[in-house]
């Protein structure tokens, strides 16, 4: 039997009784294992997206700043040490990758005070990545480390149990991805979501039945595919944090220089695989320039706030707890954006 796999664009919520008079009444704050965010939005780890002024930005905003992956270690060091010294280290992430060649490359991160990584590796339920995660977590314990990504409760399962703090979620949804293409692989967001999640409910059952004080949590983080408020609000109701690229492509303080093209302005906006030399899974793009992330972010979490609201939800915990969807067709789809109108 061939299941069905569903993404954002296939389901609305259903709008539940609510009792919030104000958005703003909206706790959006997001908890991954005790680490404590103001908003649960992270912009890409990719080289057009977060290097030091993003990283900078996203700290200043309570968010989780997680540093691309795509220069030497060395300018690695440099954004970690200068957002740590002026932020703190709870909202530094430090992106490496899963071999076993990058596990120097944490050992150092280590001794300069690095307590946050993110294992970014477009396969993430594979041996050799789960090998590295379990090496990393021998070195250390402690340490908060993000794994992925993977597109499936079992792979998710696989990642926890090698010792990641939280799982990346993700295969093929992004912008820029041509992994389902090329290769015919993947899963659609929601559904690869929705069993991830399963997953993490059957793993906090069993935590809470074990006699320990301490409870495990199992973070699960969204990565790639959103292209609304709406569409972050349906990813929040499986998963504690949403990675966001397209929607912060082309802002003020991402990296690269703005490009003139026909007396309009550009950025580059460039998938991760294309900076490898094998097979490449994605394309190299641009964007309209857009203005200051600090303004992208607050329009977000607006309709994030409002989303929470048609749903009777205080906070994203409450968001999380039973949402009813509903499918849609072609036409539900055409009248849920704007039409019969001309668009000024
Ligand atoms: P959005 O849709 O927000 O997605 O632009 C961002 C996410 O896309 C992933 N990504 C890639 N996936 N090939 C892929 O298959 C690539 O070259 C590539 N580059 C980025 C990544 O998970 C990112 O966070």
């Amino acid at each position: 039997m061939i299941r069905e796999g569903l993404t954002f664009d296939d389901v609305l919520l259903v709008p539940q009784h609510s009792t919030i008079k104000s958005r703003s009444e909206v706790d959006i704050s997001a908890t991954l294992c005790g680490l404590k965010f103001k908003h649960p939005v992270i912009p890409a780890n990719m080289k057009t997206i977060t290097g030091l002024e993003m990283g900078f930005e996203i700290c200043k905003s309570g968010g989780l700043a997680i540093i691309h992956r795509f220069m030497p270690i060395e300018e690695q060091l440099f954004i970690a040490n200068h957002l740590i010294d002026t932020f703190g280290d709870r909202g530094v992430c430090i992106s490496l990758g899963g071999q076993n060649e990058d596990l120097p490359a944490f050992h150092k991160f280590l001794e300069a005070g690095v307590r946050n990584f993110c294992i970014d590796v477009a396969h993430g339920d594979s041996a050799q990545c789960i090998q590295t995660l379990k090496n990393m977590r021998a070195l250390n314990e402690q340490v908060f480390i993000i794994a992925g990504n993977v597109a499936t409760g079992e792979g998710a399962r696989r990642l926890w149990e090698a010792g990641a703090s939280a799982v990346k979620v993700g295969v093929g949804p992004g912008s820029l991805c041509t992994t389902r293409i090329e290769t015919g692989n993947g899963v659609p967001q929601l559904t690869a979501l929705m069993d991830v999640a399963q997953v993490q409910k059957q793993l906090m059952e069993l935590e809470r039945t074990k006699a320990t004080t301490y409870k495990r949590q199992f973070p699960i983080i969204a990565d790639g595919g959103i292209k609304s408020a709406g569409d972050l609000v349906k990813a929040l109701c499986f998963a504690d944090m949403v990675m966001v690229g397209n929607l912060f492509a082309g802002c003020v303080e991402t990296p690269g220089e703005i490009m003139n093209i026909d007396g309009r302005s550009f950025k580059h906006y460039v998938g991760s695989s294309t900076h490898k030399t094998n097979h490449v899974e994605g394309v190299a793009a641009i964007v309209p320039a857009k203005g200051k992330f600090g303004d992208i972010l607050a329009k977000l979490l607006e309709g994030l706030r409002s989303g929470c609201s048609y749903q009777g939800a205080h906070n994203l915990v409450d968001l999380r707890d039973n949402p009813e969807f509903i499918r849609i067709t072609n036409a539900g789809l055409k009248e849920s954006h704007p039409h019969d109108v001309i668009l000024k």
